[in-house]
């Protein structure tokens, strides 16, 4: 079954009020300012269509999680400005009627959705600007998938594009509910998404098939890790994940904390891929008291002793990877191999997504996705050099282990 896609229906949409569920849950510092802005670049296209075909836009995103309840500090105020800059629209803000400008503006629209006469306000839209509700997670309804809350929500619009594909693993009002509401359709970057993905996930690949695996949470990785090395010839580790397959192994991995549960989960994918696996052979550890400082060193893994503690790939191993994932086709990255924040720890990470950068688009088909990783290989320089760089983290990884994501499935004919 396919998904029906916004490219077909841009003809029909001139003047139509489009509710547009984007995923703008960037990274927000203590400041409220804005750490990354990926997501609203990765946006911009779709606005832009939707723009040229006439709509008139009214985008939903979320923030955070302030489950339902209005939290000045989730608010997309920050985003809508980001959003505007990016566009070179100015910014409003309201908590009522909706300006009116000669030139375009993106405004924030703070009034809660529930109260009388939204729809009246909302429907005094110029066709130049682009609309945006509050966060849409300081509705109760939102997270329940609640029918009443998509209810409430199509009453603003004649139609509905999803192009959130980072949160179509949740059934949500705005994600789920809301396509029995209104008609609707996946907008490019979704189907983007979705095309890569299954590339990598059913295509007709490139091989050999190198899959990276990195991060820490291993319980939010193991089907995925099981699903693809179906495919991968080989599977590189490193990481919080690698610390966790070292141990299973019956290496010493210092003062690196670990659960047994996932140990447990370790073990056993270890004996059903071990040939796949690829472990580090050496890693860069501080061996000290306190938590991060302290001089690091390359060390071993058979050195690693009880006062280390393991933050990155050693240069050995940056060698041995570089080399296999130089002979690859096809290549898929989720999860840091080292805790790249701190620059003592960044050669691990950094050498491989120049490697991978260095191959991608032309000797091999590179495919990367997960917040932390997406902002390592920015940091490198290299995210135009991948194929496709999934805005997808905890979907990303579903789509990736095999499962159905709710939010695409309701955009099924
Ligand atoms: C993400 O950042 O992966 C998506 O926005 C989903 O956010 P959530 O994990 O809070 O549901």
């Amino acid at each position: 079954m396919s998904i029906k896609t916004l490219q077909t229906e841009l003809k029909n949409l001139k003047d139509k009020r489009v509710l547009l569920r984007l995923d703008l849950n960037e990274e927000i510092d203590a400041r409220g300012k804005l750490v990354d802005n990926f997501r609203i670049e990765s946006a911009l296209l779709t606005i832009r269509k939707l723009v040229k075909a006439g709509a008139k836009i009214i985008i939903a995103s979320h923030l955070g999680r302030p489950e339902g309840k209005w939290d000045k500090a989730l608010s997309l105020k920050p985003i809508a400005e980001c959003l505007a800059e990016c566009l070179k629209y100015k910014f409003v803000e309201t908590e009522d009627s909706l300006p009116s400008y000669k030139i375009p503006h993106v405004i924030l629209f703070k009034k809660p959705l529930n109260k009388r006469g939204v729809a009246k306000l909302l429907g005094d839209q110029s066709a130049h600007d682009i609309v945006m509700l509050e966060n849409i997670r300081f509705y109760e309804g939102e997270d329940n998938n609640s029918p009443e809350f998509a209810e409430l929500l199509s009453k603003f619009a004649d139609y509905y594009v999803n192009d959130a594909f980072s949160v179509t693993h949740h059934p949500a009002s705005s994600i789920v509910a809301i396509t029995k509401r209104l008609p609707s359709s996946a907008g490019p970057l979704l189907e983007k998404e979705i095309k890569s993905l299954d590339h990598v996930l059913n295509g007709n690949i490139r091989k050999p098939f190198v899959l990276v695996m990195g991060g820490i949470k291993i319980e939010d990785k193991a089907k995925t890790l099981r699903n693809l090395s179906r495919r991968a010839d080989k599977v590189l580790l490193g990481g919080g994940l690698a610390n966790l397959f070292l141990c299973a192994q019956g290496y010493d991995i210092g003062k690196n904390n670990i659960s047994k549960a996932s140990l447990a989960i370790a073990k056993e994918l270890l004996l059903n891929l071990k040939s796949k696996l690829i472990l580090p052979a050496d890693v860069v550890v501080l061996s000290s008291k306190s938590a991060t400082k302290g001089k690091a060193q390359a060390k071993k893994i058979t050195d690693v002793g009880i006062t280390d503690q393991i933050f990155d790939i050693g240069p050995q191993t940056i060698l041995s990877y570089s080399k296999e994932l130089k002979q690859a086709g096809t290549i898929c990255w989720n999860g840091p191999l080292g805790y790249f924040e701190d620059k003592k720890f960044r050669a691990g990470t950094m050498s491989l997504a120049k490697v991978v950068g260095g191959l991608g688009k032309r000797k091999a088909y590179a495919l990367a996705g997960g917040g932390e990783t997406v902002a390592a290989i920015r940091l490198a320089g290299q995210l135009e050099h991948f194929d496709h760089i999934s805005t997808g983290g905890g979907a990303m990884l579903e789509y990736l282990a095999g499962e159905k994501l709710p939010g695409i499935e309701a955009l099924k004919k």
